[in-house]
C-alpha cells in the first residue's frame, strides 16, 4: 500500500515532469521556421499567372495556391522562372527543367500531366481539365488534316505535352516531321512562312490563327502542381484543395476569373461539385484518378 502511494504521489510526478521539461528543452534545438513552399509560375499565362501593366504578378493561380495553402495552414511563396527551369524538350524527348530537379523551388503551376512527364515528375490531383487541338493558318490554306499526319511537318512549343509521343498514343500515328518551337510567336511564324503545317497545343483560341474542331486527349489526368518524385507536397496539398474544392469556393473563385483578370476565356476549371461526389473532370473525357492513371483515351469530340 505504502509502495504504492509513494510511487504515485505527487511530488514524485512533478519530479519526473520536471526531469523531463529540463531534458526536453536541453535536448530540442532552436525552433526552426516552417518550411516555405515556393510555387514556380511563367508569369506569362493571363488570366491564370501573369505580370500587369502595373509590373505585378498576379492571376487565378496565384490565387488558388493562397487559398489552398491556408487551408493546409502551409506557408508558400511563388517566383517567376522560364518555362525550361520545369520543362524542355531535348532531341525530340521531354525531359525536366533544371530548376524543378535542382530544387530551385517546389512546384511548377498549372502543368498538364502527361506520360512523358510523369516518366520523370509527379503531379497533384488536377485543378482544372485540358485539351489539345491542331491549328493552322486562316482558311487552312495547306488543306492540313489529322487524319493524314503522315505527310505533314508539325509544329509544338519546346516541352509540350501535345508531341510526336502524343500523336502516336493517339493513334495518328508518326508526323513526317516535328520542329519544336521555344515560344507561341515563333510557332506562328513556322506556320506563316510554311514551313510547319499544323500547330499541336492546348490552346482552343488564337486570335489570327484557326483552331481545328477536332479534340485529342494527350493529358493523363488534367492540370496540377509537378512536382519532383520525392517531393512531400502532394501529401498535403492533395487534401486541402479537396476540402476547398468541394467547399464550393474553388468554383466560386473559377467562375470570377475572367472578371478578375481578364485574358482567355477560362473554360477548363473543373465541375461543380455534386454532394457525395470527389474530384472529376469534364470535357472531352472524364478525368480519371489514380487507378487508370496510365490509361489514356482517345477522344475526339
Ligand atoms: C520560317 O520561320 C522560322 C522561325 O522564325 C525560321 O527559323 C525559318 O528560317 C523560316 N523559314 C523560311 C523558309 O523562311
Amino acid at each position: 500500500m505504502a509502495e504504492v502511494n509513494r510511487r504515485s504521489s505527487p511530488l514524485r510526478k512533478m519530479n519526473v515532469l520536471g526531469l523531463l521539461c529540463v531534458c526536453g528543452l536541453v535536448i530540442l534545438p532552436t525552433p526552426v521556421q516552417a518550411k516555405t513552399w515556393v510555387f514556380a509560375v511563367g508569369g506569362n499565362r493571363r488570366p491564370w499567372n501573369f505580370i500587369g501593366d502595373d509590373g505585378v504578378l498576379k492571376g487565378a493561380d496565384l490565387d488558388l495556391i493562397q487559398a489552398v495553402c491556408d487551408v493546409a495552414n502551409q506557408k508558400c511563396a511563388t517566383t517567376v522562372v522560364p518555362t525550361e527551369a520545369c520543362v524542355q524538350t531535348v532531341r525530340g524527348r521531354f525531359y525536366p527543367g533544371e530548376g524543378l530537379m535542382a530544387g530551385w523551388f517546389d512546384a511548377c503551376t498549372s502543368y498538364v500531366s502527361s506520360i512523358d512527364r510523369v516518366n520523370a515528375l509527379q503531379f497533384t490531383d488536377p485543378i482544372r481539365t485540358t485539351t489539345s487541338t491542331f491549328t493552322v493558318l486562316q482558311g487552312n490554306p495547306k488543306n492540313f488534316d489529322p487524319l493524314n499526319l503522315q505527310n505533314a511537318v508539325i509544329v509544338h512549343l519546346n516541352g509540350a505535352f501535345t508531341n510526336e509521343q502524343c500523336t502516336i498514343r493517339i493513334g495518328l500515328g508518326r508526323p513526317k516531321a516535328v520542329l519544336v518551337a521555344a515560344g507561341i510567336a515563333e510557332a506562328k511564324e513556322l506556320l506563316l512562312n510554311r514551313t510547319a503545317d499544323a500547330l499541336f497545343s492546348p490552346r482552343t483560341t488564337f486570335n489570327d490563327l484557326e483552331v481545328l474542331p477536332g479534340r485529342y486527349r494527350c493529358d493523363v489526368s488534367g492540370v496540377g502542381m509537378m512536382v519532383k518524385k520525392d517531393s512531400e507536397l502532394p501529401v498535403w496539398w492533395n487534401p486541402a484543395f479537396q476540402k476547398y474544392y468541394m467547399s464550393g469556393r474553388y468554383n466560386d473563385a473559377c467562375d470570377q476569373i475572367n472578371q478578375k483578370y481578364g485574358g482567355f476565356p477560362v473554360h477548363n476549371c473543373l465541375p461543380r461539385p455534386t454532394s457525395q461526389q470527389g474530384i472529376v473532370g469534364t470535357g472531352s473525357a472524364p478525368i480519371r484518378k489514380r487507378q487508370n492513371r496510365f490509361v489514356v483515351q482517345f477522344t475526339q469530340i
